[in-house]
């Protein structure tokens, strides 16, 4: 609503929940319906300042990081965005990768779906990591039971950003240390729906 626009405080009044620095969300970065019928975690990596990707690509290499992705997502589903699907360019292996697009498109070994309704009734008996990019987070994160993020120790330019989490989650456990990053597994705060699961 428009500052000033009339509203039922009364004309000409600013909606008393109007916030001078609020900006409307990117179409693109509408949030998922709620509440999600499957428990999500969430999987990432992030700088300190907040840039997870540059480019379409990661603006780091951490060979020790990926070793973590790989054990904790293995046999379960990855679900991306359809940019970041392109940044690795093949489904990884031992996990179903399942790719948000609106387009519809074939690609080997890989689920595409359209929309999240779409994910739900995908081998139940699997985890979903919400694997990015930036798009996806911003959409779901705020529903995602657990956050597995990794903390990088620097800060790259970048142009795709991790949304705010900090108010959603505890702090986390501390699951892996290096000079390089400390891997956190947080928990949504006051979520009913955390999973059982552990490394
Ligand atoms: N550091 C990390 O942990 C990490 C992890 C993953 C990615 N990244 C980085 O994140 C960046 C990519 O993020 P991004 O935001 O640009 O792209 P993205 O989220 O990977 O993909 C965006 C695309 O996903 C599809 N999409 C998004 N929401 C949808 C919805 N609700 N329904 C259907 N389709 C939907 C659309 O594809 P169509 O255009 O085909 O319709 C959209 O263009 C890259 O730099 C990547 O390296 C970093």
């Amino acid at each position: 609503m428009p500052r000033g626009a009339p509203n039922c405080f009364g004309p000409n009044e600013p909606h008393p929940l109007w916030l001078e620095s609020y900006t409307p969300p990117a179409k693109k970065f509408l949030r998922m319906n709620n509440p999600p019928p499957r428990p999500l975690l969430a999987i990432a990596a992030m700088a300190e300042n907040r840039v997870i990707g540059n480019r379409n690509r990661l603006p780091w290499h951490l060979p020790a990081d990926f070793q973590f992705f790989k054990k904790t997502t293995m046999g379960h589903i990855l679900l991306m965005g359809r940019a970041t699907y392109e940044s690795i360019g093949h489904p990884l292996p031992g996990r179903t990768t399942v790719v948000l697009s609106r387009q519809p498109r074939q690609l080997p070994g890989v689920q595409i779906i359209p929309d999240w309704n779409a994910l739900w009734d995908i081998e139940p008996e699997k985890k979903i990591f919400l694997a990015g990019g930036a798009s996806l987070y911003a959409q779901a994160l705020d529903q995602c039971a657990e956050l597995f993020l990794t903390h990088v120790r620097s800060a790259p330019p970048g142009d795709a950003f991790f949304p705010a989490f900090e108010h959603l989650f505890d702090q986390g456990k501390i699951l892996e240390e290096t000079p390089e990053f400390t891997i956190r597994h947080h928990l949504r705060l006051n979520h009913p729906a955390h999973s059982a699961f552990t490394l």
